[in-house]
């Protein structure tokens, strides 16, 4: 098929149609623009023209009346596209060039002026990067108020006994308040990497004027601060060309979702007939259009499956960073769908999940019966026979033989009468059932990190401390 001409004159719409004698394949055009998803950070992009007018008028590139003109123009525009009448246009392929064109088509020949000493190439580097740290911003903020959920849900629980498990086996009874401060802790940790790369990353690539430089005599330190970045890059060719702020955002979102997809297999084990540890309100959870009695843990099955598409958009950028020269290459353009969808997954993960979990109803009756159930306290058990002296491994030997016991009898170890537990050792007596009651036994895990309630309690006031400290 022959090719399909667009515009009426070789430059046709474009910005930069000078050196070109025909205008470009339709198809290439659509292919090649980036406006129907960049539209997204005009805020940002006007955001950053300002300051860069503001800048030129410092140093005497543009006049006060200029920079007047084209503050009020981008201000307007920036209404205009909030009321949802601008006309974003592909023939102008990007959020940039849109801007820019109306700007010029509003104000005029000090519209021409604004793309002095700068290149888009400068524009979408400092656009995505003020657009991720709002969204980060706010990241933060839904990763705090899940976290706050947790410490509340966590106080509520500090005493709720339930099975610990390693390997989906009954291991330990642990509180489920101590449960829950486990996943306070993953969370924790994500929002410190969170935070890490909010301050990386703020740093500022206009100036870089393409890759090189400009000849004008520009303060970068102004425009920096006039956009809250804490300096400008250092370096032009770099600050264009890597996307690194953007892999290591998505690297942050894989982790915290690889965590929440841990805490989704969770909950949804502990809604199943089978656990029943808890129950999750109606309101978070949908049925079968075939099975009257089902009622589906949506929201954490869901979250549970978006962790793929986070992980593969990590993988995405990842590789097409991979090798590029530099500095700035077209390739980059594919940089923005793969992060506005991570963050966009990540902030519906977060915001569903910091509204469901303070509405989470544990289940403690079941939770208690399925400790029992497990012979969770034969560790305590072992450790009370090394407190009578005997070595770890001889009590480990005695306790199996019990476990096998109690199993042939369909009892639990604090279930069998003291006369059959000194058949397995001398060294027991009486005071053997205060350490094989569940209460006992989490008790007993009375230090730092352990799970006594005593020491959830304590961990929750350290946690609420280190929240409010940022
Ligand atoms: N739409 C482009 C992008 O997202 C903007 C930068 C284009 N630069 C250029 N030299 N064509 O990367």
């Amino acid at each position: 098929m022959s090719s399909d001409k667009t515009g009426d004159t070789p430059t046709g719409s474009t910005l930069w149609g000078g050196r070109f004698s025909e205008s470009t394949d339709a198809f290439v055009q659509a292919f090649t623009a980036s406006v129907t998803f960049d539209k997204r950070l005009y805020a940002y992009d006007i955001a950053g023209s300002i300051a860069h007018a503001r800048m030129l008028a410092k140093v005497g590139v543009l006049t006060t009346d200029e920079c007047n003109a084209i503050v009020a123009g981008l201000t307007d525009i920036r209404a205009e596209i909030e009321r949802g009448e601008f006309n974003w246009s592909v023939a102008l392929e990007d959020v940039h060039m849109n801007i820019e064109a109306r700007l010029t088509e509003r104000i005029g020949v000090a519209g021409k002026k604004l793309h002095t000493g700068r290149s888009r190439n400068d524009q979408v580097a400092t656009d995505i990067r003020l657009y991720l740290r709002d969204e980060i911003d706010i990241i933060s903020a839904e990763l705090r108020r899940l976290q706050t959920g947790l410490l509340d849900l966590a106080e509520r629980e500090a005493d709720s006994i339930m099975p610990g498990f390693t390997r989906l086996q009954v291991a330990m009874p642990v509180t489920f308040g101590h449960h829950m401060l486990a996943w306070f802790e993953n969370l924790q940790r994500d929002h410190s990497r969170l935070r890490d790369l909010r301050t990386r990353m703020n740093s500022m690539p206009l100036g870089a004027a393409a890759l090189a430089g400009t000849t004008y005599p520009i303060d970068r330190a102004y425009t920096a601060e006039l956009l809250g970045f804490d300096a400008p890059a250092e370096n032009s060719l770099d600050a264009v060309s890597d996307r690194d702020f953007a892999i290591e955002f998505c690297a942050f979102a894989a982790i915290l979702m690889t965590h929440l997809s841990r805490f989704s297999e969770e909950l949804i084990l502990w809604t199943s007939a089978q656990f029943g540890f808890i129950d999750l309100p109606d309101r978070f959870c949908t049925g079968s259009s075939i099975m009257p009695q089902k009622k589906n843990p949506d929201v954490p099955e869901l979250v549970r499956g978006k962790t793929g598409r986070v992980n593969g958009h990590l993988i995405a950028l990842l590789t097409l960073m991979k090798a590029q020269p530099l500095a700035y290459n077209k390739d980059n353009q594919e940089d923005k769908e793969p992060l506005f969808d991570a963050i966009d997954t990540v902030k519906g993960s977060l915001r569903v999940f910091a509204d469901m979990m303070p509405a989470v109803q544990p289940r403690r009756e079941r939770m208690r019966e399925a400790a029992l159930a497990g012979f969770s306290t034969a560790t305590d058990l072992a450790d009370y026979l090394v407190r009578k002296g005997m070595a770890f491994r001889d009590a480990h030997e005695i306790v199996g033989k019990a476990v096998k016991r109690g199993i042939e009898l369909g009892k639990d170890l604090s279930q069998l009468p003291l006369e059959e537990l000194q058949k397995f050792s001398p060294a027991i007596s009486a005071d053997v059932f205060a350490v094989l009651t569940l209460e006992g036994s989490v008790a007993a895990r009375n230090h730092l990190g352990g799970t006594a309630p005593a020491q959830v309690r304590a961990a929750i006031t350290r946690a609420r401390t280190r929240l409010a400290g940022g």
